[in-house]
């Protein structure tokens, strides 16, 4: 199996350097050969080639069968012209690879339940959603779009389009995904008001047909906000378009708490996944060996999921985390008040 690893700026190739020792870990352990090579994406990139995805770089990944990144950005490059920033480095390879599924699982660890924001008791009934969202589609990128003036007043208006071969695909990424888990599948939309969500859930519930072992419901999006958070243990696999999907993927990792947690995959059609944690670059810790390693590690279990399909080494990995949190491991963004935490080695070792 190869793996472009794209290690970026600030904390990032601290993390992906522990993760990495993981994935050695599990090659071992099962087995398995993991092939590894490195390029170039947002500020390091800049400052090395001018550009935050030099060309150099896709055809890496395209060479690879996975992409594990680290994250880019940092204050060193705010200033610059924003046509290279570092986020288009990040813009432009889910671009390049065609990345249409964004999957955001938000898992609230029992270990570390005194940082969640929800209830104790509705917390105990555990919280592990996975938000599957479309990427690639619907109103960020619907034409017509307008900015400007209208009878003599400002006005503007953005698209909410989807064809059916977008929702086709999506809503199969989410079948896939809940077959490897509990088999539950919430498609939101809000077809109560929207054309194009009345489209959405006629091409959910025909794709459904392929997937007869699934159970699938659906909300509208506004009950589906408000669920999520006064009992999120309803969910498994959410599958909703790209607006939705951005507000409900932020609100289910905001309600576990911690965002060195969170891991998060991008898969296309024929095209590497790629394999991410959910937070920047944090500067304000880079360089230091204090981050959270554990939502790149994750990661990396989800890229063995869903690229290589070893679901058993995923849930070794998963198994890690756990036990590692049991034993008391925090780093300093998980750490209870009074704790003592360890570095992004130590995390990782453990
Ligand atoms: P951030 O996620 O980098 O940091 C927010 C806060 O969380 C900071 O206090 C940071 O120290 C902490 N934090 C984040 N990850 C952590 C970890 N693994 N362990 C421990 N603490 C952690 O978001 P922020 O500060 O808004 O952005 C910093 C830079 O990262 C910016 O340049 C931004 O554009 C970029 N960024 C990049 C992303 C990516 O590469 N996917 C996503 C979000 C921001
Ligand atoms: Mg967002």
């Amino acid at each position: 199996m190869k793996i472009c690893v794209l290690p970026g700026d600030g904390i990032g190739p601290e993390i992906v350097a522990q993760a990495l020792r993981v994935l050695d870990k599990v090659g071992d352990k099962f087995g398995r050969g993991f092939e590894t090579t490195e390029a170039l994406i947002g500020g390091c990139a800049i400052d090395a080639e001018g550009v935050p995805l030099p060309a150099d770089t896709v055809a890496k990944c395209r060479k690879a069968d996975a992409v594990l990144l680290g994250a880019v950005g940092g204050p060193q490059w705010d200033t610059i012209d924003p046509a290279i920033r570092p986020e288009k480095g990040l813009l432009g390879i889910r671009k390049e690879l065609g990345l249409f599924a964004n999957l955001r699982p938000a898992r609230l660890f029992k270990e570390l339940a005194d940082a969640c924001y929800l209830r104790p008791d509705i917390v105990a009934r555990g919280l592990d959603v996975m938000v599957v969202r479309e990427l690639t589609g619907g109103i960020y990128f619907g034409e017509p779009r307008y900015d400007g003036e209208k009878d003599g007043e400002r006005f503007g208006f953005n698209t909410m389009a989807y064809f059916e071969h977008e929702i086709r695909r999506i809503a199969k990424v989410a079948f896939e995904a809940a077959r490897k888990r509990s088999g539950r599948v919430c498609s939101v939309d809000k077809a109560n008001v929207l054309d194009v969500s009345r489209v959405w859930r006629e091409i959910v519930i025909d794709e459904h047909k392929n997937y007869q072992d699934i159970e699938l419901s659906h909300l509208y999006v506004d009950n589906a906000a408000m669920q999520l958070v006064r009992d999120p243990s309803q969910f498994d696999v959410v599958v909703t378009g790209n607006l939705f999907g951005d507000i409900l993927s932020d609100e289910a990792a905001a309600i576990t708490g911690s965002i060195g947690m969170l891991p998060s995959a991008s898969l296309g059609a024929g095209n590497p996944g790629l394999f991410e944690p959910i937070h920047g670059s944090a500067p304000d810790i880079a360089g230091k060996d204090l981050a959270n390693p554990l939502a790149t590690i994750l990661s990396v279990s989800m890229m063995l999921r869903h690229a290589f399909d070893m679901g058993e080494e995923a849930d070794c990995i998963e198994r890690a985390v756990e036990k590692t949190l049991e034993q008391g491991y925090r780093t300093g963004d998980i750490v209870q008040e009074g704790g003592k935490a360890v570095g992004c080695t130590a995390m990782a070792d453990a």
